[in-house]
């Protein structure tokens, strides 16, 4: 009913509409009516209220509600399903207990993660401002054939903020950076049995409108920073579905774009495996996505998911 609410006040753009004819247009009482406004205010809506006169929308939330990302959303079936929190602990977790039963392309987002997870274990920073989520899909190939997704969604990730005009590049295999310093990151769960893939749980962390000193403790950046200004996450959000979708069609050919992205190509880099490390030159990357490195001793190592750093030695 709130949405209706709103969807009235809209049509009305900045002027009042008073109660009694809310509550004739929708066939409810005046008292339904009012706890609908209340529900819009607590959703981040601003309303004004006149007495005597009615109630006036005077700015949108800044929130990543599903209605407002369902509104213009161009996808087949990314985003269909969206489940919007305020607070998590992570999007992952939660994802990942319900994915299952979920259709492929649902999203849950949340406004803030109380414990967001980062690749390797580590911890991801994740206050009010940014874009957490995590996306559900279940392609119906071979588990030895989605080597090239993780690239493609870091990808899909980076192509709509080049649009904000953002020199973004990728650092093997997904993290997102802006002169060396991250913006986003990726995280990826799968759940397969044998070569049959069940899910994949794709964690999204971009920092968006974040400017505080923990980001610079961490050497990260935001878009925030980078621009000087706020973003309208609703319209990142949705350009960030819609390019997931193409780039998730197309995976397989994402090779040559990826590359033309990427920082960690002909450079020196550090690798720490589990039970290694070494430092050598990373000439390429192979078709299934794996980083190729030769070593000082001309040898060749091929790395799947390890952890790459750019090295001075
Ligand atoms: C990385 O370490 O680069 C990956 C970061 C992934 C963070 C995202 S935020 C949404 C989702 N929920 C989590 O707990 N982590 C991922």
């Amino acid at each position: 009913m709130s949405i209706r609410v709103l969807d009235i006040l809209r049509e009305h753009h900045n002027d009042y509409i008073s109660g009694a004819e809310l509550s004739i247009r929708l066939g409810i009482s005046r008292e339904a009516i009012w706890k609908s406004i209340n529900r819009l205010k607590r959703y981040g809506y601003k309303i004004e209220s006149k007495k005597g006169i009615g109630y006036r929308l005077v700015a949108n939330s800044k929130l990543l509600l599903p209605w407002e990302i369902k509104k213009g959303l161009n996808t087949k079936f990314i985003g269909k399903e969206i489940i919007h929190k305020i607070t998590l602990d992570s999007t992952q977790d939660l994802a990942l207990k319900i994915a299952e039963r979920k259709p492929e392309g649902a999203v849950i987002i949340a406004e803030e993660q109380t414990k967001g997870k980062g690749r390797l274990g580590r911890e991801w920073y994740s206050p009010q401002g940014g874009i957490w989520f995590s996306l559900i899909l279940k392609p119906k190939i071979e588990l030895w054939n989605i080597t090239l997704l993780p690239l493609a969604i870091g990808l899909a990730i980076a192509d709509p903020l080049t649009k904000l005009n953002l020199d973004v590049r990728l650092k093997w295999p997904n993290d997102l950076v802006i002169n060396n310093k991250k913006v986003a990151g990726i995280l990826l769960d799968v759940s397969a049995e044998e070569t049959k893939i069940n899910y994949i749980v794709i964690g999204v962390g971009i920092n968006v409108n974040i400017d505080d000193d923990r980001l610079l403790e961490l050497n990260a950046t935001s878009i925030k920073r980078e621009l000087g200004y706020e973003i309208d996450r609703v319209k990142l959000m949705q350009d960030i579905l819609s390019s997931i979708e193409y780039r998730y069609e197309h995976f397989n050919e994402c090779l040559d774009d990826y590359k033309a992205r990427c920082i960690t190509l002909n450079k020196r880099v550090k690798v720490k495996t589990l039970s290694e490390e070494f430092v050598g030159d990373a000439v390429n990357i192979d078709t299934d996505g794996s980083l190729i490195i030769v070593l000082d001793d001309n040898s060749i190592r091929r790395v799947f998911s390890s952890e790459v750093s750019l090295s001075n030695n």
